[in-house]
């Protein structure tokens, strides 16, 4: 009891101490501040966001610069907005106490950094009401090279009974500028991330998702917010940022009364109030974001970085190549077809062999997407040696073997449907409503947790030779219900935390194998689950023109090694134009290989050989976006290594019209103004020659200010150029 009484008068004094002067509290990387100030009442606001000030001290000169008009509520620009008592505008917060008040005060009670290693560190600020215990501590994970912040909360219930959260954001910043602009995406299947960019407006900009499982169908969670004007890809004051949350997310940004924009991001609260038991915490997802004052082209390049280094499963190390059967076979397919396919693997000269969807299910075999989703054995008219065999067919010819599932879902017509009815989400007493003839799994439930592990661990105890795991997840969440006993408002956040414990499962035991994160395309691409995924794949649609564009948009937030590009049947564009634009990635087909023309297989063997020879640039380099495919007739893009001696530029062609193409040139990025480069056209159809200028060497200085011509129309729609430095 003495104690208690002890480290409350310590509490009350520090804060008073502080409550006697205004406190600054500087969150900085190598070029950017993002700085709180605790107030005379003990309140924490933000007054600062932008580019580092040489001049810590000088930060809390910032908000009197500004005279924009009163903020009557003394909380507009609050590190974390809590609502029911003087706020006025969209709180981060929202909370019932025990006692069925609905107000939220946050007082500032301390702050501490945290140094996780040279360039990581962590501070922490914690919050309190000083009515109620209820505590948040907002942390601030900052990656001081890389310029990237991940930002979240714990709110922790020290109240005697139940708190009910209602919202429960990660992150809230302020930003103040003249005027605001919002790029965001939208989409669905074969048609993701399609861009738009607007000028925010006075009031509420919303981006969200409500589909539990195929979250980002419509919507992404990531975006771009530029200061001032549009985004442009060298100049400029802008921001990327993204929720790592594998569900439901919400951004809002708020312009306010003083024309400051507020920006809440984190979880959903949509239908999904949380109650947190006594001395329980709500621990949220990450916000993550990049700023630049130097354009997206910067803050893509570090973002990508950050990715490569901290986030995704071996960001840092290589990929695998591989040849997939979806588009050659469907559901179509028994042994001595993918014996078949498994020697062309070998031909083509690519690592892996994956197999996909159709290989399970006997009472419902998985003869199309209505039946068997569920049943995990084998199909034993299809595959009478079962998975077994295949894997020794693959070692047997020199390659790797992986394989499709699609764990969290089930069809109606399953075996697993029959027994276990209660482990799909379905409300009960109405009618089931299917996306893709499947529902999906409660996996808020433990058993069904353990059950979709085990689907993963049988496969890998019983073929430890499984080198590669396409993860699938074709349905969205409708008729949210959990027949599990818990409260329905907390399953789509439950949903989440389950999957992510199935994952954290996997990857214990399994820390190695390659997955490909899939949602019947890019359906589900975010950083809470690339933690678990080496790659994913943004979109069934692979029509190579319309890849130019997924792709680039795509390669705003994830760096190319995750992006998997296969080169398939859909457009009309020629072999090389399909490989050349798939290779800007992780290169996979998907393709008849015995169906090739001879020069085009020749062709594709000798892509496989020059991808292989020029990967480690395109999956470690950086990346600089050239030539847009949205204002020209090509499109340009270049990847350059660390020691800037080499370097691999992607041209193509995006519009067909009459003398279109490079008509001037393209000036590179990235490279050193000093060194001398040699610059060839590499990736040549068998039988065609380059109409670039042989032997041709250039300076560094040359390249970047002048540029370099690929010479790209519509007799040559691709072109790939090798720039490598000459001693
Ligand atoms: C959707 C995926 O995006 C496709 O690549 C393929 O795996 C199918 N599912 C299989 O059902």
């Amino acid at each position: 009891m003495i104690q208690k009484i002890l480290l409350a008068a310590s509490v009350i004094l520090f804060t008073h101490l502080h409550a006697q002067k205004k406190m600054i509290i500087p969150i900085e990387t190598q070029n950017n501040a993002l700085v709180l100030q605790v107030d005379t009442g003990n309140r924490a606001g933000i007054i600062y966001f932008g580019k580092k000030l040489a001049n810590a001290s000088e930060y809390a000169l910032v908000p009197g610069m500004y005279k924009r008009g009163d903020d009557y509520s003394g909380i507009l620009n609050a590190a974390y907005t809590p609502s029911g008592s003087r706020n006025l505008v969209e709180p981060a917060i929202e909370v019932t106490h025990a006692n069925g008040n609905t107000s939220l005060d946050l007082q500032y009670v301390s702050n501490n950094k945290q140094k996780v290693d040279d360039n990581v560190s962590i501070t922490t600020v914690l919050l309190k009401d000083p009515q109620y215990a209820l505590e948040v501590t907002l942390f601030y994970k900052t990656y001081f090279k890389e310029d990237v912040v991940e930002q979240w909360s714990v709110i922790k219930n020290k109240e005697k009974g139940a708190v009910t959260l209602q919202k429960f954001a990660s992150a809230n910043l302020y930003i103040s500028a003249n005027n605001y602009w919002l790029k965001s995406y939208h989409g669905d299947w074969a048609k993701e991330v399609k861009p738009e960019e607007v000028q925010l407006t006075h009031g509420i900009k919303v981006l969200d998702t409500k589909l539990g499982t195929r979250a980002n169908l419509y919507q992404p969670p990531n975006f771009i917010v530029s200061l001032n004007g549009p985004a442009k890809e060298d100049e400029g004051d802008v921001l990327l940022g993204s929720v790592e949350w594998t569900g439901n997310f919400r951004v809002d940004l708020e312009v306010d009364p003083l024309n400051n924009l507020r920006l809440i991001a984190g979880i959903n609260p949509f239908a999904s109030e949380y109650s947190l038991q006594s001395s329980q915490e709500f621990v949220t997802p990450a916000f993550l974001y990049t700023f630049s004052n130097k354009g997206t082209g910067d803050a893509s390049r570090k973002l990508q970085r950050w990715a490569r280094s901290y986030k995704v499963l071996q960001g840092n190390g290589s990929r695998m190549t591989l040849l997939n059967n979806w588009e050659a076979t469907f559901f179509d397919f028994n042994e001595d077809k993918l014996s078949r396919l498994i020697k062309d693997t070998k031909k083509l000269g690519v690592d892996l062999f994956l197999l996909d969807d159709g290989w399970f299910g006997n009472k419902y075999p998985r003869n199309s997407d209505n039946a068997g989703l569920g049943d995990w054995q084998e199909n034993v008219q299809k595959l009478p040696h079962g998975i077994g065999f295949l894997v020794k067919e693959a070692q047997n010819t020199g390659v790797k073997f992986g394989i499709w599932v699609e764990p969290e879902m089930v069809n109606p017509k399953s075996v697993l449907y029959e027994q276990h009815p209660d482990w799909v989400i379905k409300q009960p007493g109405r009618p089931e409503y299917l996306y893709r003839n499947q529902l999906v799994l409660d996996l808020s439930n433990p058993k069904v947790q353990d059950f979709v592990f085990g689907i993963l661990d049988n496969l890998f105890t019983r073929n430890p030779d499984i080198a590669f795991i396409k993860w699938d997840c074709n349905a969205v969440i409708y008729n949210a219900y959990s027949s599990a006993f818990q409260k329905q408002s907390h399953l789509y956040v439950d949903y989440v935390r389950g999957l992510y414990k199935v994952l954290d499962r996997v990857r214990a035991k399994y820390p190695n194998v390659h997955m490909m994160l899939c949602s019947g395309g890019g359906g589900r691409v975010d950083y809470g689950a690339l933690k678990y995924f080496t790659e994913f794949w943004p979109s069934d649609n692979t029509d190579p023109l319309e890849r130019i564009f997924i792709q680039w948009e795509y390669s705003y937030f994830f760096p190319s090694i995750t992006s998997c590009n296969h080169v398939t049947d859909w457009g009309k564009q020629p072999i090389k134009y399909r490989t050349d634009i798939a290779m800007m990635g992780k290169l996979g087909f998907d393709i008849v290989v015995s169906h090739l023309p001879e020069k085009d297989l020749q062709y594709c063997q000798q892509a496989v050989e020059t991808y292989k020879s020029f990967s480690e640039v395109v999956w470690h380099g950086d990346q600089y976006r050239l030539v847009s495919p949205w204002d020209h007739d090509f499109a340009s893009l270049m990847y350059v290594n660390d020691q800037k001696d080499r370097a691999i530029v992607f041209n193509y062609q995006v519009n067909n019209r009459y003398a279109t193409g490079s008509l001037s040139p393209v000036p590179l990025k990235g490279l050193d103004p000093e060194k001398k480069y040699s610059v060839k056209e590499i990736n040549l159809y068998p039988g065609t020659k380059s109409t670039l200028p042989a032997n041709a060497v250039y300076s560094g200085n040359y390249l970047m200010a002048v540029g370099f011509n690929p010479d790209v129309n519509i007799q040559r729609s691709s072109v790939i150029v090798e720039v490598t430095e000459v001693k």
